[in-house]
């Protein structure tokens, strides 16, 4: 193994993932609001976690008498397929395979509640986030012109089969 590895694992093991609520917002606001453009505020993550078809996770990590969060992601299962609304990683925390082994582990546990395929838009400017989904195994499958309105970009759709 090397020291990347350990590195990884050793920070892995600290964490604790949680089904996100209401107690996790504050925390978590932070990181939206530095990693995009259009974030979400306290509502919609509140709407997101309220709603029936809508799985939202956090890692967090102890700090003081507290837990921080350090990562957290949005998803939405419609039938069998899943729908990635949002990953972020706190940017302390980057670069240090936490966003693929949070992925990783929730593919692996919608491919056992009956979710066939998986989907997500991106920027194309968005390199890390293009890097991300094609080492897990994404695909290009489409794209959605001029969707984001502020860069007037298209948007990537891309999908696994699982
Ligand atoms: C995209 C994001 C979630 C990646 O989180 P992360 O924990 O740093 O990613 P990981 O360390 O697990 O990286 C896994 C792979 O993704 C790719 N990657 C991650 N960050 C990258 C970057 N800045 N540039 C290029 N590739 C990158 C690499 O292929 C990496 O594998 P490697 O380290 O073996 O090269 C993080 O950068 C982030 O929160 N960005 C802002 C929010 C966002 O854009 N979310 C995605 C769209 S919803």
């Amino acid at each position: 193994m090397c020291l990347r590895e350990v590195k990884k694992v050793r920070i892995m093991q600290l964490m604790t993932m949680s089904s996100m609520d209401e107690t996790h917002i504050d925390s978590l606001l932070p990181i939206e609001i530095s990693s995009f453009r259009n974030p979400w505020g306290k509502l919609s993550f509140l709407d997101e976690i309220s709603n029936q078809h809508s799985y939202s996770y956090v890692l967090t990590i102890p700090h003081g008498s507290d837990d921080q969060v350090v990562a957290y992601i949005c998803l939405r299962q419609i039938i069998d397929e899943l729908h990635i609304l949002k990953i972020a990683v706190r940017r302390s925390y980057r670069r240090k395979g936490i966003a693929y082994r949070f992925l990783a582990d929730c593919l692996c546990a919608v491919s056992k509640q009956g979710v066939r395929a998986v989907f997500l838009e991106v920027r194309p400017s968005n390199s890390a986030g293009l890097h991300l989904y094609r080492k897990l195994g994404f695909h290009i499958v489409g794209k959605r012109p001029k969707y984001y309105l502020d860069t007037g970009e298209d948007a990537i759709i891309m999908r696994i089969l699982l």
